[in-house]
């Protein structure tokens, strides 16, 4: 029988200096996940995933100058968001959707020397938080903001999204919750960007295959389900009856379990400490017990524990975030590791094709069509 390996589990599909997953820890080029999440700023590790090293104090300002300077997006995206915000789009569709169309204000979209390839990087990833803040704005009838020169990428993306500065407290949670979604191996967002490349296709369709990848529910679009589950518990009272009622239909409960972590993901704890801190600042306690208690009931019933998905979904929500932006903001974080990948593709290119065993009919011949 042929060796198929389902899902790629195993598999090395290429050699990677961005991350790396060992012995269930999580390192960026080298750092620790514990070191960069209690240190960096996101700014940092976008440039240090993209260099393999940390950026010094000039090579810092230049790249949030940069940044800054590109958030800017080109009227026509606002007007195209007008045109079909009003019919009840997915941010995540609209993403999509959004960052196919601002490569075609982008001259430079094909040209291939190098320099020019990461100076595209910054545009998008610039581009990516503006997409998501203007268009939760359009649909709801207010004016896009332009970021503020005085905040970092955190942010900007708080104040881009509601008009008004964010406190500190919001700033640092959402830089943590940048850092800790940057970058992860080859999932299956990033292995699908690198896969899109991998036929020297341009930065932008990799990006735009990513954000459709990561849209599905068993991956990034997992955190937004976290919350609808959370909406249906209501109370501590609810969680086995709810959970076992899962458990018994085989449905999978949002925010669990995960193809390469088997004793938990490095990253949970600090959202769940966030999210401790936060709900409990916002009055919101209640959800994070019955959040805790669900990871309870899952980690005895079925021996899984909480991914990254399953705390950062009560952070966002405390952060006054509409729930179906979640997934994007993932994507706005994860688009730097997205393109650390689609860098190091094209460094050592060679296009991705694997074979398939394949297990149809054989050996039929063609009928016309009066005779079947
Ligand atoms: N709820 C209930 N059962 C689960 C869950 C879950 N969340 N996750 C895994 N299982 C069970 C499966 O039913 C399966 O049981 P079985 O062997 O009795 O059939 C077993 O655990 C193995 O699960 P697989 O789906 O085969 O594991 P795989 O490695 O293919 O998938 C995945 C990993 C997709 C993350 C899976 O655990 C899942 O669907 N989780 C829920 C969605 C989710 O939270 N996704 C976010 C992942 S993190 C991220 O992408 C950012």
């Amino acid at each position: 029988m042929a060796n198929v390996q389902k899902g790629l589990e195993g598999v090395l599909a290429a050699e990677t200096k961005v991350s790396s997953i060992i012995d269930s820890q999580l390192t960026y080029a080298g750092y620790d996940i514990d070191d960069l999440a209690n240190n960096a700023e996101f700014e940092e590790i976008i440039f240090l995933l993209w260099h393999y090293r940390l950026p010094n104090a000039e090579e810092l300002k230049t790249l949030k100058e940069k940044l800054l300077s590109y958030m800017e997006l080109n009227p026509r995206v606002y007007s195209h968001f007008k045109e079909y915000a009003t019919d009840n789009v997915h941010p995540m569709t609209a993403l999509r959707t959004s960052v196919s169309y601002i490569a075609h204000f982008d001259p430079k979209a094909e040209a291939e020397d190098d320099t020019e390839t990461l100076e595209r990087g910054i545009r998008i990833q610039a581009k990516i938080a503006s997409l998501v803040t203007a268009f939760a704005r359009v649909r709801e009838g207010k004016d896009p903001v332009k970021p503020n020169k005085d905040l970092n990428y955190a942010g900007n993306f708080l104040y881009m999204l509601r008009g008004e500065l964010p406190t500190d407290i919001e700033v640092e949670a959402f830089n943590k919750a940048l850092v800790l979604h940057a970058d992860h191996e080859f999932n299956a967002s990033t292995f699908t960007a690198r896969c899109a490349v991998s036929s020297l296709s341009d930065m932008y369709s990799g990006i735009v295959a990513a954000v459709g990848s990561l849209k599905g529910p068993l991956h990034g679009g997992a955190n937004e389900r976290v919350m609808s589950m959370l909406a249906e518990v209501k109370s501590e009272d609810e969680v086995d009856e709810y959970i076992d009622n899962k458990i018994k239909n085989k449905e999978k409960i949002m925010g669990f379990g995960h193809r390469v972590y088997k004793d938990g993901d490095p990253r949970a704890k600090f959202l769940k400490e966030m999210s401790r801190k936060i709900t409990n600042e916002t009055g919101q306690s209640q959800l994070f017990d019955i959040s805790v208690k669900i990871a309870d009931k899952m980690k005895k019933e079925k021996g899984l524990i909480a991914n990254v998905d399953f705390f950062s979904a009560t952070v966002y929500h405390s952060l006054n975030i509409e729930h179906d932006l979640f997934t994007p903001i993932f994507a706005v974080s994860r688009t730097s590791g997205w393109i650390a990948h689609i860098l190091e593709q094209y460094e050592d290119n060679r296009i991705m094709r694997p074979r398939a065993h394949y297990v149809g009919e054989v050996n039929r011949t063609y009928v016309p069509i009066e005779e079947r």
